[in-house]
C-alpha cells in the first residue's frame, strides 16, 4: 500500500460517522465538527508520506483561511463552485457554509450535489470530500440533536466530485459560468506550450490560475489561495501583466504563513473574467508608492544590486579583497572593512555603501524588517550575493545614514511586509522602498 492509500483509514471513519449519524445513531456532535475542521489535515499528515504531499502539493486549507475564502465570496453570487484540485474539500466546505438549505437534509443534499464541483487525482481524497459534505449538511440540519433520521443512501451524493486530472479539464475550452475556488498544488511544474508568459519550468500554482482564468466565460470568478512569490517576486511578473489581461482583480488579501505545518506565505487573489478592452483599472499587486508622506523611492538616491560573489561557484582568482558575507555582519550600525578576504575577479564595490540581508523574515510583530549596515572606508570590497548593496547616487556617507533611517522606520516594515512577504527580499523591492520623509525629520 502506497502513497495516498493509507488515507483509506481515515475516509472509512468519516463513512462510518455519517451512516451512523444518518441512521440515527449517537453520533458526538464534537465528533462530527471535528470531521469538517482540521481532523482531515491532520489525519493526511499522520498517514499520508510527507514525500507524497509534497510530490502532488496536498496541503488542505485550515479554517482560518477557509473562513476568509467564505467571507470573499459571500456576496458574488453564483450557480456552480467548482474547486479543481479539491483534496478532501475544504474550499468546497467553506463556498457549502455561505450556500442555504433546503426543506429536508434530502433537498439540501440534491441542491448541494448540483452546486458542488471538484476534480482530484486522488480517489481517497475525493471520497473524504463527499462524504465531510454529507457530514456539514447533516450538521446545517440539526441531525446531531436527533431532530432529523432520515434512513437514506447518500453515496449517490456529490456526484460532481470526481477523480480527474483538474489542470488538463482548466486547460480545455469551455464556457464555465460559476466560481472557481482554488488552493493549487504550490510546486514546479513543466510550462506547457499554452501558457504565454514563460517557456521554463514554473509554479504550478501559476500554471492552474491562469488556466482557471481563461477557462471562465466573462462574468465567471475565481478566489484562489496563492505562494506570495506570485504576487512579489520578480520572476513572475510576465504572469502578473497576463492575469492582468484576463479580468480585473478585487483588492489582494496578504494573509501570511499557510499555516503551522507548511511555512509558506500566502495571499488570496479574487478575480473575474473580463475582455482586455473592459478592464479599466488595475488594481496593484502591491501598495503603490510613493505615497503622499513620501518623497519618492530609495531608488531615486541609491544604485541598488546584489552582491556579485557565489561564493561555493566563484573560483578563487584574482585580486584580493576585503569580503562581505551576510553571517559575518553586525544587525545593523556601521562597520570599516571585512576582516575577511577573499580572492574574486568580479564586481566588487567601493565604500562607502549600505548592506542589506536578502533574507527577512516578515510579520514578527514590533520588529523591523530590514535592517542596513553603513560601510566605509577606502578599499574596494567583494560582496557575497546574499547581500543587498545599495550605494549612494551622490557618494556620501551621511546619505547612506538617512537610508540606515528609513529601513529602519515602521513605515517601511509596514511596506515592505504588504509588497513582499516571502523570505528573500528581492532588488526591486528595495529600489521601491519610499524614501519617507518624516520619519528623517522626528
Ligand atoms: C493544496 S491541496 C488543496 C486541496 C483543497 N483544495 C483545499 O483547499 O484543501 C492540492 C490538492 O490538489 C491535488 N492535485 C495535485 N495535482 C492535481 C491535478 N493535476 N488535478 C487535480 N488535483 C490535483 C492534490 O492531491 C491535493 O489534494
Amino acid at each position: 500500500m502506497g502513497d495516498a492509500q493509507r488515507y483509506t483509514e481515515y475516509t472509512n471513519t468519516l463513512r462510518q460517522l455519517a451512516s451512523d449519524a444518518a441512521t440515527g445513531l449517537p453520533v458526538a456532535l464534537d465528533q462530527l465538527r471535528a470531521s469538517i475542521d482540521g481532523e482531515a489535515s491532520a489525519q493526511l499528515r499522520r498517514l499520508v508520506p510527507l514525500d507524497y504531499r509534497r510530490k502532488v502539493g496536498a496541503f488542505f486549507t485550515p479554517a482560518p483561511l477557509k473562513e476568509r475564502v467564505a467571507s470573499l465570496i459571500r456576496s458574488h453570487k453564483t450557480s456552480v463552485y467548482l474547486d479543481p484540485t479539491c483534496g478532501s474539500g475544504d474550499l468546497l466546505l467553506a463556498a457549502s457554509s455561505i450556500l442555504p438549505t433546503g426543506a429536508t437534509l434530502r433537498e439540501t443534499l440534491e441542491e448541494w450535489t448540483h452546486r458542488l464541483h471538484g476534480y482530484e487525482i486522488n480517489e481517497e481524497f475525493v471520497a473524504a470530500a463527499r462524504y465531510r459534505l454529507v457530514i456539514a449538511a447533516m450538521l446545517r440540519h440539526g441531525i446531531a440533536e436527533g431532530t432529523l433520521r432520515p434512513n437514506f443512501d447518500f453515496a449517490s451524493y456529490f456526484s460532481n466530485i470526481i477523480v480527474a486530472d483538474g489542470l488538463a479539464r482548466l486547460s480545455k475550452p469551455s464556457n464555465f459560468d460559476g466560481h472557481i475556488l482554488l488552493n493549487p498544488p504550490f510546486g514546479t511544474i513543466s510550462a506547457d506550450a499554452r501558457v504565454p508568459w514563460t517557456v521554463r519550468p514554473t509554479s504550478a500554482a501559476a500554471v492552474f490560475t491562469y488556466h482557471a482564468m481563461t477557462h471562465l466565460s466573462q462574468g465567471g470568478r475565481m478566489t484562489a489561495i496563492l505562494p506570495d512569490v506570485l504576487r512579489s517576486g520578480s520572476r513572475y511578473r510576465s504572469w502578473r501583466e497576463q492575469m492582468d489581461t484576463l479580468g480585473v482583480k478585487e483588492p489582494l488579501v496578504t494573509y501570511g504563513q499557510f499555516d503551522e505545518h507548511a511555512d509558506v506565505d500566502v495571499f488570496l487573489l479574487a478575480m473575474k473574467a473580463a475582455p482586455e478592452h473592459e478592464v479599466e483599472s488595475r488594481s496593484d499587486w502591491w501598495a503603490s508608492t510613493p505615497t503622499a508622506e513620501s518623497a519618492g523611492r530609495v531608488d531615486d538616491r541609491f544604485t541598488v544590486r546584489v552582491g556579485s560573489v557565489v561564493d561555493n561557484r566563484d573560483p578563487l582568482e584574482g585580486p584580493e579583497y576585503p569580503f562581505a558575507r551576510a553571517k559575518d555582519l553586525p544587525a545593523s550600525g556601521e562597520m570599516s572593512l571585512p576582516g575577511r578576504k577573499r580572492r574574486f575577479a568580479g564586481t566588487v564595490f567601493k565604500p562607502p555603501f549600505v548592506l542589506i540581508r536578502r533574507t527577512s523574515r516578515p510579520t514578527i510583530p514590533g520588529q523591523t524588517r530590514v535592517s542596513g549596515v553603513l560601510v566605509t572606508g577606502k578599499r574596494s570590497i567583494s560582496v557575497d550575493n546574499h547581500l543587498i548593496v545599495a550605494m549612494p547616487r551622490d557618494g556620501a556617507v551621511d546619505s547612506c545614514r538617512d537610508l540606515l533611517e528609513v529601513l529602519a522606520c515602521r513605515e517601511t516594515t509596514e511596506w515592505l511586509d504588504n509588497r513582499i512577504r516571502c523570505r528573500h527580499l528581492t532588488v526591486g523591492a528595495v529600489r521601491d522602498i519610499p524614501w519617507t520623509v518624516h520619519s528623517l525629520d522626528e
